[in-house]
């Protein structure tokens, strides 16, 4: 009979994730270029409203610190200036290097802004930070959901609010399925020339978290207060959660 153990025929699930996370760097990385004009054609430009109220429910004030994870381009970064004003700062973390150099070139003379590359599972920031966390379109492509959110939770001050903005998988017009499954690989295959990437986005979303089970998450890190919500019937979903005091 042979030796060879189990856990070396099974898939060791560290390597999956890394592996994982790897080719969301390396995808990320290839569509850096393009990703924002993207993002405006697949939405028809309704991210920025989404992104301005996801904003919204971190309550800032002006002075404030606050982190965008999984930052990208950095496009979240100018719904979050205006609210911190010119004495805050906007930290941005990503691990794609050219999404960052995208943020960097659009912030370079900001002093209020400071992008980082680093890794959402174990963010480079001491405890109790930030006055408010906030993660868009990114949480679904973490390899550990619950890790993201609680080294999220890890960061901010106690008092203060954490934000999801994804897409969201079951949308409520059976026509979304289709455009997102459809219609979306195509605009990526002739806008970007990476289809793939774009099936990506589709496949991702139907296998994501109801915003239901997003919002037991948020309590499981331990917020209170926990509101989630579904936008542009039900393709998208939105939580945010507070720290107890
Ligand atoms: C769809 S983009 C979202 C960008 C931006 N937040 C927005 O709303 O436009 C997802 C980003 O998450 C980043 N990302 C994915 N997993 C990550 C991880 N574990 N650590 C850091 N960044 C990650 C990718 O590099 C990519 O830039």
């Amino acid at each position: 009979m042979s030796k060879t153990s189990l856990s070396s025929i099974l898939p060791d699930p560290q390597k999956a994730a890394t592996s994982k996370a790897q080719q969301v760097e390396q995808m990320f990385d290839r569509i850096a270029g393009s990703y924002d004009r993207l993002n405006n054609w697949i939405s028809m430009g309704f991210h920025k409203q989404w992104k301005r109220q996801a904003c919204q429910k971190l309550q800032l004030k002006p002075g404030h610190q606050a982190l965008d994870v999984c930052t990208g381009t950095g496009d979240l970064i100018a719904y979050l200036l205006p609210l911190v004003g010119e004495q805050g700062q906007v930290c941005g973390l990503d691990f794609s290097a050219q999404m960052l150099s995208f943020a960097q070139q659009r912030y370079q003379n900001q002093a209020q802004v400071a992008l980082t590359q680093g890794d959402a599972l174990a963010l480079p920031y001491e405890d109790n930070r930030f006055d408010g966390a906030i993660i868009s379109f990114g949480l679904r492509n973490v390899t550990d959901i619950p890790k993201a959110l609680a080294e999220m939770h890890r960061v901010i001050k106690p008092g203060g609010w954490m934000v999801n903005l994804d897409t969201a998988p079951k949308p409520l017009l059976p026509g979304m399925q289709f455009y997102f499954s459809k219609i979306v690989p195509l605009l990526g295959g002739l806008l970007a020339q990476d289809s793939q990437a774009y099936q990506y986005l589709s496949n991702s979303t139907q296998h994501f978290l109801t915003p239901q089970e997003l919002k037991r998450l948020f309590e499981q890190v331990g917020c209170v207060n926990v509101e989630s919500q579904t936008l542009m019937l039900g393709s998208v979903s939105l939580q945010a959660g507070q720290k107890p005091f």
